[in-house]
This record gives C-alpha cells, sequence and structure tokens, in this order.
C-alpha cells in the first residue's frame, strides 16, 4: 500500500475486501434502522460513517444476555436505554416494546441460542458537524453474537480472583456523562488500560473524597467486617443492571442463608478496604460476570482468597440466567426462531 495511490474500488471489489477482512467473528446478525432490516454476513454489518454515533458519540447502548433461546433481563435494559436517550436529547420514536421486537427479530436470525446482544440508538446519519438537525432519522442497531469474556484475564476470576489498583491519571467521568451508557467511552477504556499498566485488571475509580466510583465497566461491591453488603450510590455512575440484581439476590437469598445481614447502597471510603473494614469485595456487570477482587494497590483484601459471598452470588447469577435456578419468569422472553 505505501506509496501507491489506493484504487477507486467497485462495488463488488468492496464486497469481496469487506469479506476478506471477515473470518470467524462470531456475529451472528444485525438489524439496522437504516437498512430496515437484518443482515446476517458479518461482513455487512456497517454503520454509516456520518452517523453522529461514530463522530460525535452522539448515541447510547445498552446490552443483554441471549440464554437458551430466551433474551434475560432485555426489559431493564431497555428502560435504561431509554433514560439514556433522553439525557442524551436522541429524538426518536421508539416504544419500549418497539425496541423489544427489534431485537427479539434480531434474535430470531442469529441460529444460536446463547450469545450477547448489544444495541444502539443514535441520533442518525446526516452530515458532520456537532448538530443533530442535520440528522433526519434516528437510527437503532442491534447485534447478536456468541459469548464472549468481558475482560482479558490469564486465570479463571473464579478460582484466583483478579487483582486490582486505583486509577489515578485517567479522570472520572462528569456525573451527567457516567450516567449516560452512552458511546463516549473513551474514559472507561483508558481507565482499563492504565489498570492493567500498573498490574491490575479493571481499574478502580475513586473521587477527590477518597470514596469508590465504579471501575470501567463494572459496578464495584464490599461485604463488610458487619456482614454488610455495601455498593456506592448511583449519582455519579452507571446504573448497573446487574448490581441491582446482586442487590435483590444479597436480600432475598443470601440474608436467609446467613451469608451476610443486611444491604446497602451508601459511600465507601476507599481507605476501608485497606484498612481491614472490608472482607470481600468483587466487580460485577453484564448480566453473569462477577470478579472477586483479591488485592487492590497490592493489598490483601480481606484473607486475600475468593470469598463465600462472591462465590454464592456468582452461582445464583449464572444459575438464573442460564436457567438452572427459576428467576423471575417476568426476566425473560422468549425468541421464536420459527418466522
Ligand atoms: C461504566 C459502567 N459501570 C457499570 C457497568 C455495569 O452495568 P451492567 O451491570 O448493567 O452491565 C457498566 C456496564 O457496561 C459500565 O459501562
Amino acid at each position: 500500500m505505501t506509496g501507491s495511490t489506493p484504487d477507486v474500488l467497485s462495488e463488488s471489489e468492496v464486497l469481496s475486501r469487506l469479506r476478506s477482512k471477515r473470518g470467524q467473528t462470531g456475529y451472528r446478525a444485525m438489524f439496522s434502522s437504516w437498512l430496515g432490516g437484518i443482515v446476517t454476513d458479518p461482513a455487512l454489518m456497517q454503520i454509516p460513517l456520518d452517523d453522529h454515533l461514530v463522530h460525535r458519540g452522539h448515541g447510547v447502548f445498552d446490552t443483554c444476555t441471549l440464554s437458551d433461546g430466551r433474551l434475560y433481563r432485555l426489559g431493564i435494559h431497555v428502560d435504561r436505554l431509554l433514560q439514556s436517550a433522553s439525557l442524551a436529547r436522541i429524538e426518536h420514536s421508539w416504544t419500549k416494546e418497539d425496541i423489544i421486537q427489534m431485537v427479539v427479530d434480531t434474535a430470531s436470525k442469529t441460529g444460536i441460542r446463547d450469545g450477547a446482544v448489544r444495541y444502539w440508538l443514535s441520533v442518525g446519519p446526516g452530515g458532520f458537524s456537532p448538530s443533530p438537525r442535520e440528522c433526519p432519522e434516528a437510527c437503532f442497531y442491534c447485534v447478536i453474537f456468541d459469548p464472549m469474556p468481558l475482560g482479558v484475564t490469564d486465570s479463571d476470576p473464579l478460582s484466583a480472583g483478579i487483582p486490582e489498583v486505583t486509577v489515578r491519571d485517567t479522570p472520572m467521568k462528569p456525573q451527567l456523562l457516567a450516567t449516560i451508557k452512552s458511546n463516549n467511552y473513551l474514559l472507561n477504556v483508558l481507565t482499563h488500560m492504565e489498570a492493567i499498566d500498573l498490574g491490575g485488571t479493571f481499574g478502580i475509580l475513586v473521587d477527590d473524597d477518597g470514596y469508590v466510583a465504579e471501575s470501567c465497566v463494572l459496578n464495584a461491591v464490599f461485604i463488610t467486617k458487619d456482614h454488610t453488603l455495601r455498593t456506592p450510590p448511583f449519582d455519579g455512575i452507571l446504573f448497573g443492571t446487574t448490581v441491582r440484581r446482586v442487590m435483590d439476590l444479597a436480600s432475598e437469598v443470601l440474608i436467609e442463608e446467613g451469608l451476610i445481614s443486611s444491604v446497602d447502597q451508601s459511600p465507601v471510603l476507599a481507605s476501608d478496604v485497606s484498612g481491614d473494614q472490608v472482607t470481600e469485595m468483587f466487580l460485577c456487570g453484564g448480566d453473569t460476570h462477577l470478579y472477586p477482587v483479591v488485592s487492590w494497590d497490592g493489598l490483601a483484601v480481606g484473607d486475600g482468597k475468593v470469598g463465600p459471598i462472591a462465590k454464592r452470588l456468582l452461582e445464583l447469577l449464572e444459575g438464573e440466567a442460564f436457567g438452572q435456578l427459576l428467576g423471575n419468569p417476568t426476566d425473560f422472553i422468549d425468541v421464536n426462531y420459527k418466522d
């Protein structure tokens, strides 16, 4: 390529080059409201460059889990998507039911019963100015792909746990941005990268007053010495769906089992973790991901081992999402693969 002028490509050359760039991606189906349909060829899973989602980050997204042919907790995620869209001032005419239907329809064309689901609501294509006024049509995109690990860890996080570090050079998002699940994830990515550089995994953000905020794409949960499951308030962090389920399961199951005595959402001082006030710490997100933190900035958390509460909660989260335990029937939407 160096030194030669790039060719103007024909339609068929574009298609063949797009295909040659895509091997076994595991991307099964994509819906695009811009195209008005679903594509199953990964080479065709494209978003227009002039969509403000791409060059302005003026879009929001959310996720859910396809588990044994059912979409797990899609409604809760779509509620958050709509809340994010409203805060991001994205004007569109889709209702919660419309969005659920677009995701269900996409899933029905994947041919897989287990997968990861991502979808975006954007102001749409229209030009390269900062103004969404040039975008005539809000867009919805949804992609469903084979399950993939959330982060890169060398060993099984549940048996070994993960080391964590405080991220100091990457600033925290301002409150508005932190509470919108938007396409502005540069600071989240830099948080993760700084953590890896320092020997951590996802990174822990601590505010100027010393209180724990969250991790790059996960919420933080602590078990205190007096057996309380505690997580920071949602004021300046993402309204995590998994941590909310963790709090429910802790209240419904763990108290009954005598593993904890109470659940609360209140500020957590980072110094309390190093100061022996905490027996367990873990990060959670993405419906079924839970990472026990066994060390923080080189100091052991609790006894430095994966604790019983993290183990039990992961068992409950996975059991519910993957169907061995019943879960709440309203949290599941069946996908009809026949049409
Ligand atoms: C910044 C941030 N915090 C927390 C979470 C966890 O949210 P959830 O449990 O809904 O996946 C995410 C998820 O992507 C996130 O991006």
